[in-house]
């Protein structure tokens, strides 16, 4: 994804190189596969080695979870898009996404 950034799902996400590099190391070390977190196990269930899907909403631990909400849920004006947490996770900023 990192090395995509000019095509970062349809909009050119560019970034100077200091701060790709910034970024992309920080997401080699907290990825699900690096090792130390809790719940990657978890988020990684039924994820072939090196086959992570780029969205998170792909993983087939996030549409399980999610498998109940509704259709209509997801197109609310105050949703629109899987991507926006928040609206369901008022909490997401802080990681929490229980309730
Ligand atoms: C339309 C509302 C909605 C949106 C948007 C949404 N979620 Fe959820 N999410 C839910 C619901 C409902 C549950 C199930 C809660 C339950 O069963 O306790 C859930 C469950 C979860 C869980 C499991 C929580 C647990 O108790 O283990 C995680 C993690 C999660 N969502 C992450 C995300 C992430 C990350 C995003 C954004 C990429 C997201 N959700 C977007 C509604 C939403």
């Amino acid at each position: 994804m990192m090395g995509k950034l000019d095509n970062h799902f349809g909009d050119n996400a560019s970034l100077d190189p200091a701060t790709a590099q910034k970024i992309t190391s920080y997401l080699v070390a907290n990825a699900g596969d690096a090792g130390g977190q809790r719940y990657s196990s978890k988020l990684l269930k039924g994820v072939a080695t090196g086959a992570a899907p780029q969205r998170i909403t792909e993983l087939p631990k996030w549409v399980s979870e999610h498998r109940k909400v509704p259709d209509w849920e997801w197109r609310h004006k105050e949703v629109r898009t899987k991507a926006n947490c928040v609206a369901c996770h008022t909490a997401a900023e802080q990681g929490y996404y229980e309730e």
